[in-house]
């Protein structure tokens, strides 16, 4: 078969998300038999921005549906930044609660730094603090970043457990996605290359990579023939476009690569939706459980 009609194996981020779920939800249930703690997610949202508000409601559902206790609490989008950071320390100071997350984007008046910063790093569920990114950065035990936890989780699901050598680019460089994922592959031994609105010869960048992890938020940007043959493809974009097709004034989602044309040309690549979305919200509980055992000094699953 000529590489032209190679149709790419989807990865099924969904289906992976579930049984990840299922498999937390033992770890749970362990964890509350044999110590009577239940692990619990605190997740502030300030403000009424409709995909927040999406993201929030779907991560308290998830939360509860394995077992931990879910807190949710909304701030009005005037809310101050010193009204913030109050909540964020009480629930630094909450013995029940294991895992803080802070939704992002937060309104203009509030700095996102100060307030990520003011979370413990032992809660930091989102792995976003200065301390955890260091962590991570220098190779010590940290708290990662959900998202890029998720897509490596999908590579290794693909390509095996070593990834050792492989040439990995990355499209983006935001401190949620681009920046920790290509620290995650370079963790794992790969060559990484970390690309983003500046580079040159990007298809030429691209078409060199046994792993293109895609995190730039432009639609169906990348096209077939910037993929290597046979090239493991991971899709971060979620880019909602007009879908005439669909009926006046629908929409669709579509990730940053151009998914018909790159699975002819990859080995592997991630459909959008349903492949790298549904495992944020799984690594994320992952990370409570994670950090609920490092606090009340457990052994972690
Ligand atoms: N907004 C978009 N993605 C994320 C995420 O992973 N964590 C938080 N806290 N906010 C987000």
């Amino acid at each position: 078969m000529s590489d032209v009609q190679r149709v790419a194996k989807k990865i099924d981020g969904k289906a992976f998300a579930e049984n990840m779920r299922r498999r937390i939800a033992v770890q749970v249930e362990k964890i509350k038999s044999s110590h009577g703690i239940t692990p619990g997610l605190a997740v502030i949202l300030v403000g009424e921005d409709p995909a927040s508000q999406v993201y929030v409601r779907n991560k308290g559902k998830q939360t509860a549906e394995c077992g931990m206790t879910s807190l949710e609490f909304k701030m009005p989008a005037t809310a101050t930044e010193e009204e913030v950071l109050a909540k964020v320390e009480k629930l630094n100071n909450d013995s029940d609660v294991h895992g803080i997350l802070v939704q992002l984007p937060l309104p203009d008046q509030i700095n996102e730094a100060h307030v990520i910063n003011a979370i413990s790093p032992d809660k930091d569920v989102d792995g976003f603090h200065v301390i955890n990114t260091g962590r991570l950065a220098t190779g010590q035990k940290a708290m990662v970043p959900c998202t890029p936890a998720g897509c490596v989780v999908l590579i290794k699901d693909v390509l095996g457990n070593d990834l050792s050598g492989l040439k990995a680019v990355v499209i983006g460089r935001s401190n949620i996605v681009g920046k920790p994922v290509a620290q995650l592959l370079l963790n794992e031994n790969c060559t990484v290359t970390q690309a983003h609105s500046r580079t040159k010869n990007l298809p030429d960048e691209c078409r060199a990579a046994d792993i293109l992890v895609a995190a730039v938020g432009r639609p169906n940007m990348i096209e077939g023939d910037w993929v290597k043959p046979g090239a493991c493809v991971i899709d971060v974009g979620i880019n909602r476009i007009a879908a005439p097709e669909r009926g006046e004034g629908k929409m669709r989602l579509v990730g940053d690569v151009d998914y018909e044309s790159a699975c002819q040309v990859a080995g592997s690549i991630t459909p959008v939706p349903g492949g790298v979305g549904p495992m944020t919200i799984a690594m994320l509980l992952a990370a409570t459980v994670t950090a609920c055992c490092r606090i009340e000094g457990l052994v972690e699953p």
